[in-house]
């Protein structure tokens, strides 16, 4: 559906969150979402579908929808909202936060490519980098979370710098801007899974990043209740991304879109509340005795907290530490909490506990998991949207019950 009304840029995140750029007609002015629950668009005869088909080929747009896996009404109105809140010409909506890692990276990389990639990353990333992509001829360079590191490993066939920010688990934050110039300096496109900042803490299209991916999953969706990703960027940069995404078809239904649409009218809301509650969660844990180091880009002991402050809006509410101790007193702490939910994830309404060597790298030989980083006492909690004295009574608890 067509924009109708023109509004002046500069609308803030709440209200992107609800309106999008513009208001757009709804089928029986229904003022939420229709969930338009079909796979297919029926044609009244033939003569229409010469049109449409004639139209298409022309490039021309007489009407929208014509198979589920092309797209939906209700898709479609989530994809304008997501590109709204991120400033982004176009969304492209998939059906996980790796889905759309992985089909970005797929739709662009190259056959005998050098694709960089940062050491510290979410866990299956880094395995479709370093066990999947060597299969199909193509190198991978694990680096320091830093500009400089990624300048350095740059080589003459590098076509891709790939990096989160914040990292997960380490919440590393990434100087945008110098990333964006090394791409350029370089010939390179530069991706960035910004899922722990949400388009509310940073804005990498406007640092002159190329494509935006986010697990909608977490913060976007906000409820812990549905699986998404998203792409965003350019017009026609993304045209090779929506042929993939027409190809494979790795979709959310419309019922997950509507709830994606949905959370996103409580974005800006519920992301002041992560931000909020993020900073006094992580200044309460640093000054506890029983808590031996803490992540989280807010505070002034963060290894990024400078460039974190330049350019983050807030630090969100995933926050990792350790624990003083060892895998016992870990274990300990975590099975004394009471309003933490044992489970990965983040973003969403419960707060959430994992030990990250047991739930996300178990498998892993000890020897590779140790050497990245991934200890027994390493803790990360991803906070909800209960009260933060509730949240912080909570953790101090179990700490002391340790
Ligand atoms: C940074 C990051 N990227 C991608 C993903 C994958 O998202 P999904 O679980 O929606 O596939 C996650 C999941 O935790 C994540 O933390």
């Amino acid at each position: 559906m067509p924009e109708k009304t023109k509004q002046p840029k500069g609308f803030g995140p709440s209200t992107l969150g609800v309106h999008g750029r513009a208001r757009v007609a709804h089928a029986h002015f229904a003022v939420s979402t229709p969930i338009v629950q079909t796979s297919n668009f029926y044609f009244e005869n033939t003569s229409e579908v010469y049109e449409f088909m004639k139209a298409k080929k022309e490039g021309r747009t007489i009407r929208e929808h014509e198979y589920g896996r092309y797209g939906n009404p209700t898709q479609q109105e989530c994809e304008r909202k997501l590109a709204a809140i991120e400033g982004a010409e176009r969304a492209v909506l998939f059906s996980t936060g790796m889905s759309a890692v992985i089909l970005t990276l797929m739709a662009y990389m190259r056959p005998n490519g050098h694709i960089i990639f940062t050491s510290d990353c979410y866990r299956q990333t880094r395995d479709f980098a370093t066990k999947t992509l060597a299969r199909f001829g193509i190198e991978v360079s694990m680096v320091d979370p830093a500009a400089e590191a990624i300048e350095k490993a740059i080589r003459p066939n590098t076509h891709i710098i790939f990096t989160e920010s914040p990292t997960n688990p380490y919440l590393r934050v990434l100087d945008l801007p110098a990333i964006a110039e090394v791409a350029r300096r370089h010939k390179a496109m530069t991706i960035i899974d910004a899922t722990l900042a949400t388009p509310y803490n940073i804005k990498p299209l406007e640092a002159g990043i190329d494509i935006v991916v986010h697990s909608a999953t977490k913060y976007l969706g906000g409820h812990n209740d549905l699986l998404a990703g998203v792409a965003l960027g350019r017009h026609d940069l993304l045209d090779d991304l929506y042929r993939m995404q027409r190809m494979v078809g790795a979709v959310p239904g419309p019922f997950t879109c509507f709830l994606l649409e949905r959370g996103l009218k409580t974005f800006g809301l519920r992301m002041e509340q992560h931000n909020r509650a993020g900073m006094a969660v992580a200044r309460m844990l640093e000054a506890h005795p029983k808590v031996e180091k803490v992540w989280y880009p807010g505070l002034a002991s963060h290894p990024d907290h400078a460039v974190a402050r330049e350019q983050m809006t807030g630090f969100g509410s995933l926050i990792t530490f350790l624990v003083r101790g060892g895998d016992r007193e870990t274990r300990k702490f975590i099975d004394s909490l009471r309003l933490f939910l044992i489970t990965p994830s983040l973003g969403g309404s419960e707060s959430l506990v994992t030990q990250m060597s047991m739930m996300s790298f178990f498998d892993y030989p000890e020897e590779y998991r140790l050497n990245i980083g991934i200890v027994d006492n390493l803790v990360r909690i991803a906070l909800g949207l209960e009260d933060v004295e509730d949240l912080i009574a909570d953790l101090g608890q179990a700490l002391d019950a340790i």
